[in-house]
Parts: structure tokens; C-alpha cells; sequence
């Protein structure tokens, strides 16, 4: 594996762990509990820390970064299922169902994993409630995502599909910026939008162009893009 093992292995705070979706409600003594079973390494960007079709030993956590999650058509065309970030857990399907590596992800940037081994992983489902109701619920979230998008598929456009993801990463991880824009802080490639939203990259390269144009979004210094008219992004989502 192409990681940089950190030696900060233990300085991932508690505080992080707390406002992690899956660890949602945790008592103190739990949280402790899932901190000391956390492990933490830095990947380099290009990394590839899933391989669909191998068996899963850990999941992870993101503390910082992007990662990718694809699967790939028999032709080699990559189909692009999500783009995570801080806070998001993946690798847990092959731990909870027992069967392979449903989907390849590979870091997008240089990322600050946390994984946990799967016996740690099935231990804390077993030992601490909330555990088992809130993976449930993530799952739940992801199936209804995975719907939100087929929707999209069969009933926005091209432009719309674009502006439906932009906000979706904004909701999920934007950030106020001075100018009263939100700052998608993650590296998106037209290429990766293309692959999530089922479309040609040149087509995506002409929303993209057309949003610039009309001051809807930008793109900052660090190449991440900045929404300025959310309003006007969701009246092409309906
Ligand atoms: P696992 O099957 O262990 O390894 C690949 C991971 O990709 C999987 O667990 C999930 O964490 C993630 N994954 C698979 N399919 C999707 C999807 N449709 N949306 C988001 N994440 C997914």
C-alpha cells in the first residue's frame, strides 16, 4: 500500500471521534473505548485503499482529505458511486455482510485515514448499542442517496444533475467564506463529477463553463470550488 504510516498514531482526538456521524450518541466511556481501538495513517493522493472483489479486514474513517468510491464496468469505464470526505466510514459493508469488497476508493488527495480491524469493529458492534442502530442508519442513508440519485438520472439534465451534486457536497461539507460563498473544500475533477453524475466529461466541462459564466460558482487558488448563487443552482435541480 502506497501510505506514508503516520506517527501520530494515537493523537486523533476524542473530540473528532465525538462528531463522527457512526459514533453519534456515544457515552463518554464509549467514545474512549472507540479511540483507543482507532488506528490513524496518511495516504498519499492516488492511493488505492480498496480493491472491489477482496476480502475487507478494516474500516476507515476520514479525518482528512477526499476519497473516491468507484466500481468498474466490464468495459473499464469507471462508474464513480460517491466522494467522501472527513467525517464519512468506508469499508464497512464487506465487514457487516461477510462478503467481498463491494467497490474500489482511492484517496484523492493526500488523506488522514482512521481504520479500525474488523474484530475491533465487530466487538464494538456487539458491546455498545448505538454502534449496530447508527451503522444501520448510515446504511439506510446511503440507500436513500443511491435513490435521490437514479431519480436525478432519469429526470434532470445534464446542468441540473451538476448543480444537484454541487449542492449535495456543499450541504455536506461546505464552509462560509468571507465573500458569503461556500467553499467546497475538497479536489473535484470534472472527470470525477462526470463519472458521479452519469454524464460525458465534455458535458460536464460545458455546465461548468456556463456556472462560471454566469457567477454561480468559482474556482479558488487550491483548485476547490466555491458556490456563489445557491439559490440559482437549486431552481436547476427542479
Ligand atoms: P466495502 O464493500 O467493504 O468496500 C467498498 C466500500 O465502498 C463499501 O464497503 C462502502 O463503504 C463503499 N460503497 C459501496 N457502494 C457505495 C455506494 N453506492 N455509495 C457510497 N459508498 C459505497
Amino acid at each position: 500500500m502506497n501510505n506514508l504510516r503516520s506517527v501520530l498514531t494515537l493523537d486523533h482526538s476524542i473530540d473528532f471521534v465525538s462528531q463522527v456521524a457512526l459514533f453519534d450518541g456515544f457515552e463518554a466511556q464509549e467514545l474512549e473505548w472507540v479511540n483507543a481501538h482507532l488506528n490513524r495513517d496518511t495516504f498519499r493522493e492516488g492511493s488505492t485503499i480498496i480493491t472491489e472483489g477482496q476480502a475487507g479486514h478494516v474500516v476507515y474513517i476520514v479525518h482528512s482529505g477526499s476519497l473516491k468510491v468507484y466500481a468498474l464496468q466490464v468495459d473499464g469505464t469507471e462508474v464513480v458511486l460517491s466522494i467522501i470526505g472527513p467525517g464519512d466510514v468506508v469499508g464497512e459493508m464487506s465487514l457487516v455482510d461477510e462478503s467481498e469488497r463491494s467497490a474500489s476508493v482511492v484517496t484523492l488527495e493526500d488523506s488522514d485515514l482512521l481504520w479500525m480491524e474488523r474484530s475491533s469493529f465487530e466487538e464494538g458492534m456487539q458491546r455498545i448499542p448505538r454502534f449496530a442502530q447508527n451503522m444501520a442508519r448510515l446504511l439506510s442513508e446511503r440507500v436513500r442517496l443511491s435513490t435521490a440519485h437514479i431519480r436525478s438520472l432519469a429526470a434532470l439534465h445534464v446542468n441540473g444533475r451538476v448543480a444537484r451534486q454541487l449542492l449535495a457536497f456543499a450541504k455536506k461539507y461546505g464552509r462560509k467564506n468571507d465573500e458569503g460563498g461556500v467553499l467546497i473544500p475538497m479536489r473535484l475533477t470534472q472527470r470525477d463529477i462526470a463519472g458521479l453524475v452519469g454524464a460525458s466529461r465534455k458535458r460536464v466541462n460545458q455546465a461548468v463553463v456556463e456556472f462560471k459564466r454566469r457567477e454561480l460558482i468559482s474556482v479558488n487558488e487550491n483548485s476547490h470550488l466555491v458556490l456563489h448563487n445557491v439559490e440559482a443552482l437549486k431552481f436547476l435541480t427542479d
